[in-house]
């Protein structure tokens, strides 16, 4: 079993877009900027948006935070993402989900300008990305593709089954999958799917981003089966620090010894999609 080393690879990408940056000042003195709206006190939202500053600053792009309380109105918010739309100091920008109940996320991410969607969430980048355009793809998607690649996983012919249906992870990885390049013949499974566990039995890659702990146990992996796990929960742990610790979907202690490959959780995806989210960032500010 080899481990699918997400703090590695994200290292080595930030190194290349730390010299790319350089060539890029050098070239127009203009550093790339980030900016990132956090709505509201969610603990996972913060780790989050705390850990896509920081990244900015070791790969040195610029960033700015935008932080406002949970009871903000759906119309200021629209009014900062139309400043941001118009600030032409801002490459790219995000708006941290999920929102306050109040706020329609649809609507929000629909005023996002698309070309400075560096999330890959506006209906204009998703429809790019499912026609296999140039676009920003979602970060997340995109670190697992990104991922697999850089390990050198065949992917051409393969079955993957997608576990969850997400707008952000389930939907757009199962049409990346199945497209020119990867050529993956894809299965994506959700919470209606009827005999789940017969469905991940038959994968030779499995994406589990379903979002419940330990979903995926020893008995649903094929031996040999490559296995990304998307989910970062937090359970409770008596014999941990701060009384919790991080799982992935993936009940890895047992599913690792089978695998080939194996995503951790953490080191795993989640920093891979805060680097990609950088270099999406570095391309809106290569465009123009
Ligand atoms: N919430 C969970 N993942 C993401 C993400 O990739 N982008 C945004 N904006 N919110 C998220």
């Amino acid at each position: 079993m080899v481990l699918l080393d997400g703090k590695l690879i994200s290292e080595q990408i930030k190194a290349e877009i730390k010299v790319e940056v350089e060539s890029i000042v050098r070239r127009n003195g203009k550093v790339p900027h980030l900016a990132a709206v956090l709505v509201g006190d969610n603990p996972a939202s913060e780790a989050y948006v705390r850990s896509k500053v920081r990244s900015c600053e070791q790969v040195g792009f610029k960033s700015t935070l935008i932080r406002r309380g949970a009871d903000i109105t759906e119309a200021e918010l629209l009014e900062i993402v139309r400043q941001l739309n118009d600030d032409k100091e801002i490459d790219g920008f995000i708006v941290q989900l999920p929102l306050p109940k109040h706020i329609d996320e649809m609507k929000v991410t629909l005023a996002i300008d698309y070309r400075k969607d560096v999330d890959g969430f506006h209906p204009v980048n998703f429809g790019k990305m499912a026609q296999g355009m140039d676009t920003f793809l979602p970060a997340t998607p995109y670190g697992i593709i990104e991922i697999l690649e850089r390990y050198k996983i065949q992917t051409a012919g393969k079955h993957c089954v997608v576990v969850g249906r997400s707008n952000i992870v389930g939907t757009p990885v199962s049409i990346l999958m199945s497209r020119k390049g990867k050529d993956c013949t894809v299965t994506l499974t959700h919470s209606k799917t009827e005999d789940i566990a017969s469905e991940i039995r038959r994968a030779d890659i499995v994406i589990a981003a379903i979002g419940i702990p330990r979903f995926i146990t020893a008995d649903m992996v094929k031996p040999g089966a490559v296995v990304v796990d998307v989910g970062i929960n937090r359970i409770e742990d008596a014999a941990a620090k701060n009384g919790n610790r991080l799982v992935g979907d993936v009940d890895f202690d047992h599913v690792a010894p089978k695998c080939s490959y194996i995503t951790p959780v953490p080191g795993g995806i989640g920093l891979m999609t805060v680097t990609c989210l950088l270099l999406n960032t570095l391309k809106a500010a290569s465009q123009e």
